[in-house]
């Protein structure tokens, strides 16, 4: 049989390093060392450890393309009732940690029934709420080093290399206009046709560009808990259809906040002189998510409130996910990219 092959034509990913006593269980397990049936999974580290972030992205990721070396590459795994359970376990946690925060932080609120322009319009302002999570953006713009730059890209490529997958989840569950104004997103993030211009293959071209492994999930070991934890999010609000119109809402904010920072972005690359390909990524997203803001808030969001009434609070905790797991997500990197520039600078003078 030869090599399964992810979507980026690389061999499949490995199984990361556990990061307390729930992932270590599970890798042993799905690598066939030891098994989880019948038993009790240990309870995980504390949160932010990144113990019970790492194992439910293991659980998703067995929805993606597997591990080559988790038994059958993890096939089998897939549907197993106990993974499934703990899956189900940790998703509650998610959820009910994500809900509290979002009702803690008072957002902006989506009005229930109004005109669709007004709809939009409150939408745009929910998506403006100072969340701090363009900070990043303006990091990169104006002071990183490139090193620092290559720590953030590869924080990002969590997400860059299955870029909108976890919202292609919903599909089979939207009513067919909402469906029909998905595809037209989608189109465009998986190339028109044309696989080279998938934005997964975009990504993947700009951090070979920059010497770094463009492979599926090379840089999970290094993942903060916080980029697991946004990854995890997406995953959650994809795969259950209860929570449709949040993966909708969040979808549309994420293309809302995108554009601008993808121009912060291509400015710091282009003071660095990173290399085109990278740079092009960005440049791609300043144009496409332009135009995907107002297919996402108009006519996604728009289509789906005028089939499901009374779906805008749902619609306004998605998007408020969204912009939260990125502010938290862009503090944990700027932290983290800043105290290596710290240490590495403590180093120079011991
Ligand atoms: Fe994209
Ligand atoms: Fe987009």
């Amino acid at each position: 049989m030869s090599t399964p092959q992810t979507g980026n034509g690389q061999s499949m990913p490995t199984l990361p390093r556990a990061r307390g006593p729930l992932s270590a269980a599970l890798i042993a397990d799905l690598r066939g060392e030891t098994t989880l049936v019948d038993r009790t999974p240990p309870e995980p580290a504390p949160l932010g450890s990144g113990d019970e972030e790492l194992a439910l992205w293991l659980l998703y990721e067995l929805h993606h393309h597997g591990f080559d070396d988790a038994v059958d590459g993890g096939t089998e795994h897939e549907w197993r009732p106990d993974l499934l359970a703990l899956r189900g376990d940790l998703e509650r946690r998610l959820e009910q940690r994500w809900r509290e925060r979002v009702a803690a932080a008072d957002l902006p609120e989506l009005p229930v029934g109004a005109e669709p322009a007004d709809l939009a319009r409150a939408f745009f302002a929910l998506c403006e709420a100072d969340t701090g999570a363009e900070s990043v953006a303006r990091f990169l713009q104006r002071e990183a080093d490139e090193e620092q730059l290559a720590e953030v890209l590869r924080q990002r490529s969590i997400y860059h290399v299955k870029e909108q997958d976890a919202a292609m989840w919903t599909l089979p569950r939207l009513p067919d206009t909402t469906k029909a104004h998905l595809v037209t997103i989608a189109a465009d993030e998986y190339g028109n046709g044309r696989p080279d211009d998938l934005h997964a293959q975009l990504w993947a071209r700009g951090m070979r560009a920059c010497g770094l492994d463009a492979a599926y999930a090379a840089h999970v070991d290094g993942a903060l808990p916080a980029v697991l934890e946004q990854n995890n999010l997406m995953s959650l609000l994809g795969l259950h259809r209860r929570l449709v119109p949040a993966a909708l809402g969040h979808l549309a904010a994420f293309e809302v906040t995108s554009a601008v920072p993808s121009r912060r972005v291509v400015r710091g690359m282009e003071r660095l002189g990173a290399p085109e390909p990278m740079v092009a990524y960005y440049r791609e997203h300043m144009v496409a998510d332009a135009v995907h803001e107002q297919l996402a808030v108009r006519d996604l969001v728009g289509s789906y409130v005028a089939e499901v009434p009374g779906s805008e609070p749902e619609i306004a905790f998605g998007a408020a996910v969204c912009l939260l797991a990125e502010a938290a997500t862009a503090t944990a990197v700027l932290e983290h990219v800043r105290r290596d520039d710290e240490t590495a600078a403590g180093e120079d003078v011991a």
